[in-house]
């Protein structure tokens, strides 16, 4: 039986679970976090496939892969072994059932018409479970490296809006068409098959300024804020939330808001707490660190020496992985539930080690959230079927 996937089913992922879960960054070395203890996530693909499957059968919603072409250096280049995206998201929906995968994509990269088609052959082979980030890139050295120059900064998002038309329009033009854009001319264009069931698949972006957010209200389904993690209050949540939908309804558009985070979850708060300390301080790798706040134009030489210890610090402490929950079970989920109360749709989450930490998490945490309401009761799968 073909799976029904309106837009309305593919935006829920399918399931009545309030607040989403996803897994962020797996399919880059070391995930979300600079650090050198040996147990930090390599990004092999078994242990991607195995990954996807536990979380397939725990539950969890979605796999938000990072699309990175080149490491960070320091003593683990951080980031330097990366899976491209979309082949890893079309291998792991064939490999699951419920999950939706995203894909992501640097517009400027790839032809509109090539990301198409494998777009929609992975949407064919998740039957209607691909979502894409469509990013416009931000990092220098990445660019060079393919010999493409980087727009001036808004105007990226005017290429990545003429680049969306152009992948949109072959998504659901019946018959042949022409494009006389600012940047993309194309004569007689045709791509078939066109997505699974008839919809597109979910489209999301996690621009932080003004205009990137702008590009996500007029043409997403769903907006990433990495500042809208519990490192807020509850109201002020809240309203970032409530000012990012109202910003949409006024373009007539209706937007999920999401945000990302690193768990660290033990039995005690104690354990969770040092392990934080050890992994994400004690050893973290402060070469790839001090390497991405220079790409962020943070220096020794430009800014003043104690200023720059900090944002050092919290630069590994709390923005690399996203706002840090750590702690117990119901520390963990009463902050996640406070995201759903805030109005968030979802998150996506990493861990040090994804498959070493995801059993815990799943047994422990997704039950509590249930109990408070934000999550579907799920009957326990064993896991020896994985
Ligand atoms: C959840 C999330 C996922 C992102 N994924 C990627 C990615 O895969 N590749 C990338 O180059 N940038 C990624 N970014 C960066 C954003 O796309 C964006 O370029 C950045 O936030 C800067 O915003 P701006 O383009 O509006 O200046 C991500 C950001 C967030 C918060």
């Amino acid at each position: 039986m073909p799976r029904a996937a309106s837009m309305r089913e593919r935006a829920s992922m399918y399931n009545a679970n309030a607040l989403k879960i996803g897994l962020f960054g797996a399919n880059c070395s070391s995930g979300r976090s600079a650090t050198k203890v040996p147990e930090r996530w390599q990004a092999r693909w078994p242990d991607c496939l195995r990954l996807a499957r536990v979380a397939d059968e725990a539950g969890i919603d979605f796999m938000l892969p990072i699309a990175r072409w080149k490491g960070y250096g320091g003593d683990t280049d951080f980031h330097g072994t990366t899976l491209e995206t979309i082949t890893w998201a079309a291998g792991l929906l064939a490999a699951t059932s419920r999950m939706t995968v995203f894909g992501t994509v640097h517009a400027p990269l790839f032809h509109p018409l090539i990301a198409a088609k494998a777009l929609v052959t992975a949407d064919h082979i998740g039957e209607g479970r691909l979502g894409v980030n469509l990013v416009v890139g931000w990092n220098e050295g990445e660019f060079e490296m393919f010999g493409v120059e980087q727009r001036e900064h808004d105007a990226r998002y005017d290429f990545a809006q003429e680049w969306l038309d152009v992948v949109t329009r072959a998504w659901s033009e019946p018959g042949d068409f022409d494009v006389q854009g600012r940047f993309l001319k194309l004569r007689k264009v045709r791509a078939f098959p066109k997505p699974y069931g008839g919809t597109r698949p979910l489209l999301m972006n996690a621009g932080s300024s003004a205009v990137g957010q702008d590009f996500a209200l007029r043409n997403c389904d769903a907006f990433f804020t990495a500042t809208a993690g519990s490192r807020t209050s509850l109201e002020g949540n809240a309203r970032r939330v409530a000012e990012i939908k109202s910003n949409a309804r006024a373009l007539g558009r209706d937007i999920e808001v999401y945000t990302v985070g690193q768990v660290i979850c033990r039995a005690s708060q104690q354990e969770a707490e040092d392990y934080y300390h050890h992994a994400i301080i004690e050893n973290a790798d402060w070469g790839a660190i001090e390497r991405m706040l220079a790409l962020r134009n943070i220096t020794p030489q430009n800014v003043a020496m104690d200023e720059y210890a900090a944002k050092r610090r919290y630069f590994a402490a709390n923005a690399i992985g996203g706002y840090p929950f750590v702690g117990t079970p119901d520390k963990v989920a009463r902050e996640l539930a406070d995201l759903c109360a805030a109005g968030l749709r979802g998150i996506a989450v990493s861990f040090v080690d994804f498959l070493g930490e995801l059993p815990f998490f799943c047994d422990e945490v997704l039950p509590r959230l249930a109990r408070l309401g934000t999550r579907e009761q799920r009957s326990t799968v064993p896991r020896a079927a994985v």
